[in-house]
């Protein structure tokens, strides 16, 4: 039984010709333009950014796996390089703090294999499993907070402190700083904007030395005391292969982008998706309680898979490449739409329908594939489904109100992010 993922009046480009994934109007509901540029221009030059958009799913995986003609390292560590933005940011990290290292992310094989066995190592599945009880009793907690009150903001008292208090407390934070860190989270989020202004990137840098000074403090004291939690291993353990642990300009660079952006902000985003998806189709909010043990995963996955928290991420092309015949020179950026790809009919049938019976549903790209896989994807599948459950065993009904929320998105390139949703309900 499936229902579908109604839109309210998205932009639909009626020629390609119209399209740049800048633009925000696009980027508060993409899904109608991706369906435009899949079958009339699968690999498509947005005009304003230069990229080459590629938005099939077969074309994805072949770009997500094709590590001899796409390189991860497009963050050049050169000053000379720099955009004019990234000069004044680099003077700042430089007198005030921690130049960022190379993150995980940003780095090839065989550099990036090694880093990433020390990672892999710190998010075992024996961890996340002791991890895990930790999710659900802060889940249940968190709603019985709010539960009298019959309202909330979904976004605000749920979503956002579930995931952020459980990566918080394994990278050493303190409860009470949670808030403080989410501020310095949405500043690096900001100061991603493409086109920022001087003043712009300015503050967002300054919070993120900010950051680092909190987090440097937190670098010191687990050398000397280690700990139980990941950033203890990930401080203390040598990454195999370089015969040393990791610098703190490393350290540095996967605090806010790999850890927290990556490993909160996603995780909230899909929980908020999850909510909206099922206001939508009540339908399956039925099934859904009827059964949670036989179809929540799978819901998990319609959700990351239709809302593609990580829209799209960037490769860079080390040789002249072609795809789908078009031609592609070396240096060219790539801007590879797992969101498009999520919906590609080509791949899954009745694309833009939360499907909780879909057998293919956990071969979405939401969490990419290949070498760069999403670290975290065990821990948000957890999270995900323990902020779900936890729902659905608390709250009988729910409605989202409409006159009480600003449901448009923060416009941005590559991440989806409500920052409100107010609903209202009646507990079991
Ligand atoms: C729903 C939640 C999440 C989504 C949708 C998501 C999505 C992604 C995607 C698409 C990538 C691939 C990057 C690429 O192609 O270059 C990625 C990588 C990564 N993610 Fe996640 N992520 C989520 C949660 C998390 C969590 C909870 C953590 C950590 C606590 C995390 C840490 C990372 C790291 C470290 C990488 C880099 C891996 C590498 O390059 O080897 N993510 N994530």
């Amino acid at each position: 039984m499936t229902e579908i993922n109604r839109m309210e009046d998205p932009i639909i480009p009626t020629s390609v010709e119209d399209v740049t994934l800048i633009n925000p109007e696009i980027q508060e509901c993409p899904f109608p333009t991706y369906d435009l540029l899949r079958e009339e221009a699968p690999v498509f030059k947005d005009p304003v950014t230069g990229m080459f958009v590629v938005t099939r799913y077969d074309e994805l995986r072949r770009v997500a796996l094709d590590y001899d003609n796409f390189s991860n390292h497009r963050h050049s560590n050169d000053p000379e390089m720099h955009t004019p933005s990234q000069q004044i940011a680099h003077k700042l990290f430089l007198t005030k703090g921690w130049v960022p290292g190379k993150s995980l992310a940003a780095r090839d094989d065989p550099d990036h294999k090694q880093m990433r066995s020390l990672f892999d190592d710190a998010f075992r599945p024996k961890r996340i499993a002791e991890i895990e009880g930790d999710v659900q009793k802060l889940a249940y907690d968190l709603i019985d907070d709010f539960i009298a009150d019959q309202e909330c903001d979904y976004v605000q008292q749920y979503a956002v402190p579930l995931p952020l208090f459980i990566i918080c407390r394994q990278m050493g934070a303190k409860d009470e700083d949670v808030w403080q860190i989410k501020k310095w989270t949405d500043a690096w989020i900001k100061g991603g904007t493409i086109g920022l202004d001087e003043e712009g990137v300015i503050w967002a840098t300054e919070m993120e030395i900010q950051a680092q000074h909190y987090f440097q403090a937190i670098f010191e004291k687990l050398r000397v005391q280690p700990d139980d939690t990941l950033l203890s291993d990930l401080v203390n353990n040598e990454v195999p292969g370089w015969g040393r642990t990791l610098s703190d300009s490393e350290l540095h660079a996967e605090m806010m982008q790999d850890t927290f952006v990556g490993g909160s902000e996603t995780t909230t985003n899909a929980m908020s998706a999850g909510i909206m998806l099922l206001d939508k189709n009540p339908a399956v909010w039925q099934k859904l309680r009827n059964d949670p043990d036989k179809y929540l995963n799978t819901f998990v996955e319609e959700v990351v898979r239709l809302e593609s928290p990580v829209q799209g991420l960037t490769r860079l092309a080390k040789n002249d490449v072609e795809i789908d015949g078009v031609r592609i020179p070396k240096g060219s950026v790539i801007d590879i739409r797992y969101g498009a790809g999520n919906r590609d009919p080509r791949h899954f049938s009745c694309p833009h329908e939360v499907d909780i019976e879909r057998k293919n549903a956990a071969s979405h790209l939401g969490f990419s594939t290949g070498t760069h896989y999403c670290l975290g994807a065990p821990l948000a599948r957890r999270e995900l489904y323990w902020g779900f459950k936890a729902f659905i065993d608390r709250i009988d009904s729910f409605r989202v109100v409409p006159e009480k929320n600003n449901l448009r998105h923060l416009p941005n390139y590559s991440l989806r992010i409500l920052k409100e949703l107010h609903i209202e309900f009646t507990p079991k």
